[in-house]
């Protein structure tokens, strides 16, 4: 398989899991883009929260394949059928992942506790009644509570737990999500962020936020310019998060 990404018609579908779509495409060409810093940056365990059809991992699985068997990769959905799809995708494309089938990563938070260097998620980010949340199947695909947060705000403390000293987490977001603020909660839990891909299409505008660990923000920060990301240094400038915020508002 030379593709450095996952082929669209090696998907694998089913009614209940969600096909990839502008997310998913955004958060692929995002991590495309980073793809020499992520060689470079040696990871030893990615993983992927809310996996899906398997699109992403099995992407992030055959973009980092010079890295041969050093590299091992989990995803975790909390719908069965997904586990599933990604299990086929992955098979498709000739590439390995543990699945597994859980909250978030109930399970294996402890067991991968400051292991995982890569994390990658596209959460179910849509504002919707708080009711929707938690429902089964493909609405737990974009059901995303108050301002679409109800999700997010349960993954960022996890993907705190489950970084390595040299963790990255790439995230989709929404400008209905508030992505300064989501900026800010990882601030406060030491991370730098970048957006690294704005995208916007009739629906939504579209973010994928970058985040590493403040202590080795310098090293992350050269890697991110180099790779041609866009946005701003929340970290090492704090009151630009408003700023950025202002901006963010007159663009769309
Ligand atoms: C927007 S879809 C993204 C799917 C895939 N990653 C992609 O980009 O095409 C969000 C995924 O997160 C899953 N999900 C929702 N809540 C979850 C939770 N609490 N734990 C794990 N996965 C969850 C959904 O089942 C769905 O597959």
């Amino acid at each position: 398989m030379s593709s450095k990404i996952a082929q669209i018609p090696l998907v694998s579908g089913h009614p209940e899991v969600y096909e990839p779509c502008d997310d998913s495409f955004a958060l692929v060409d995002a991590l495309l883009a980073d793809r020499s810093s992520l060689l470079e940056h040696q990871p030893r365990l990615c993983m992927e929260i809310g996996c899906g059809s398997g699109y992403v991992i099995t992407s992030l699985a055959l973009m980092l394949s010079p890295l041969g068997s050093q590299v091992h990769f989990f995803a975790t959905d909390i719908n069965l059928h997904a586990a599933e799809a990604t299990r086929a995708t992955l098979e498709a494309h000739d590439v390995h992942s543990e699945i597994v089938a859980a909250d978030i990563a109930s399970g294996l938070q402890r067991r991968l506790a400051g292991m995982v260097d890569v994390v990658v998620v596209n959460p179910p980010y849509v504002p919707t009644p708080e009711e929707e949340v938690g429902c089964e199947g493909i609405t737990a695909s974009w059901a995303g509570g108050e301002d679409g947060r109800k999700v997010i705000d349960k993954i960022l403390p996890v993907a705190d737990k489950l970084l390595s000293d040299k963790g990255w987490l790439y995230m989709v977001a929404l400008t209905a999500n508030n992505p300064s603020d989501i900026c800010l909660v990882m601030r406060e839990k030491g991370y730098a962020s970048r957006i690294i891909l704005q995208r916007s299409t009739e629906e939504e505008s579209l973010h994928v936020i970058k985040f590493w660990r403040e202590s080795v923000a310098d090293v992350n920060g050269r890697q991110s310019v180099a790779s041609g990301g866009t946005g701003s240094w929340f970290s090492q400038l704090p009151f630009m998060s408003s700023l950025w915020q202002r901006n963010e508002s007159s663009r769309t």
